[in-house]
């Protein structure tokens, strides 16, 4: 393996990571970016969901992920080892509730779907609900996904930062990065768009923050009467209720998203109604025409600097980002991109992954 000079622009959990697994292979690394870790991993939940996250027509995309999240565990390990600091993984599990006959329907078709994924999906009766989360509304049905854990995206990104070097420069446009660098990786979300003309867009999500002196035990998401929701329950007490999804990017919450995000969390846990709310956050997930992201070499091949992306993760930018930092190190290194990537790679595009 030849030592390479490596600059990552974008400074979230896919870049800080890539940087991560680079400079653990030897190489010399730097991250450019204003303002590290203030975009959508600011925002994100942080759920290591593959199981809640899969959905009908995206098989590829959850081995993906299901192969990601099996890494997490090791890679929190050694990412709180080597920095130091404590990161929030959380394996409760989580659980999938539906309050209504027909969030219930709608959730036993995705029951199915995840069950043929080969992944345990426990059927629990209301009293073993009530017993794991007594404070559930009583109405409340659903099931457990012991493999969908959480993790603290601010704490990984800390981290993160902990341990690589970081240029808190903007960069207007890649002819003009300021490098000695043989490779450049762009992993700069939604600005890759206008960095190198992917076809990413932004989709914006909001996300509340509550705290207060109840505690939940697990993840709990699903539908309550028809509204989609997730409840990220931290240690500290924080609950995360998240999160909006919309094809817009002018940044501001709403407060119909708000009232939403809010009935629903509450229709499904009563009691954090008494809850505080202490912090609204939006930001944007970098989507792509397929929700799959997009990683591998930008034409045109043999460019110097040798131009890799890692972008468009959408709604799994956390939980992908081990095994993303492991696949771009691969092309760093010469090597191929593990296979389970081959379908995630910019030549699929409509677009080209050109320039
Ligand atoms: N991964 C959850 C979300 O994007 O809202």
């Amino acid at each position: 393996m030849i030592p390479r000079r490596v600059s990552v622009v974008g400074g979230g959990i896919i870049g800080l990571s890539i940087a991560w697994e680079c400079a653990r292979r030897g190489h010399e690394v730097t991250v450019y970016d204003p303002d590290p870790g203030s975009g959508a991993s600011h925002v994100a939940a942080g759920m290591l969901a593959p199981v809640g996250e899969s959905y009908f027509g995206e098989q590829e995309l959850t081995e993906l992920l299901l192969e990601s999240a099996r890494r997490w565990p090791a890679y929190a390990r050694e990412l709180a080892a080597a920095s130091g600091h404590e990161l929030g993984h959380r394996t409760e599990g989580t659980l999938q509730v539906g309050l209504t006959a027909d969030d219930l329907a709608q959730l036993r078709r995705l029951w199915t779907h995840q069950r043929e994924l080969g992944t345990p999906v426990v059927t629990l009766d209301s009293d073993q609900l009530r017993e794991r989360e007594p404070l559930l509304h009583p109405r409340a049905r659903g099931v457990l996904v012991e493999s969908d854990h959480q993790i603290d995206p601010r704490k990984v990104v800390a981290a993160l930062r902990s341990l690589v070097p970081v240029r808190r420069a903007a960069v207007a446009s890649l002819a003009d990065l300021d490098t000695a660098a043989d490779t450049v990786v762009l992993a700069a979300g939604c600005a890759s768009a206008e960095l190198a003309g992917l076809p990413v867009r932004p989709v914006q999500g909001t996300i509340v923050r509550l705290r207060g002196p109840v505690v939940l035990r697990h993840v709990i998401r699903g539908y309550a009467d028809g509204r989609a929701v997730y409840l990220v329950p931290r240690a500290d007490g924080e609950v995360l209720v998240g999160a909006t999804v919309e094809e817009r990017a002018d940044g501001h919450a709403t407060a119909g998203g708000i009232r939403d995000l809010l009935r629903a969390a509450t229709d499904l846990v009563p009691e954090l109604g008494e809850h505080a709310l202490v912090e609204v956050s939006t930001g944007h997930r970098p989507g792509t025409e397929d929700n799959g992201p997009i990683v591998g070499e930008l034409e045109p091949a043999g460019a110097s600097p040798r131009l890799l992306v890692a972008t468009g993760h959408y709604r799994h930018g956390v939980l992908a980002a081990p095994y993303t930092a492991h696949a771009v190190a691969d092309l760093v290194d010469g090597r191929a991109l593990p296979l389970l990537w081959a379908p995630f790679t910019p030549q699929r595009l409509s677009a080209g992954g050109a320039r």
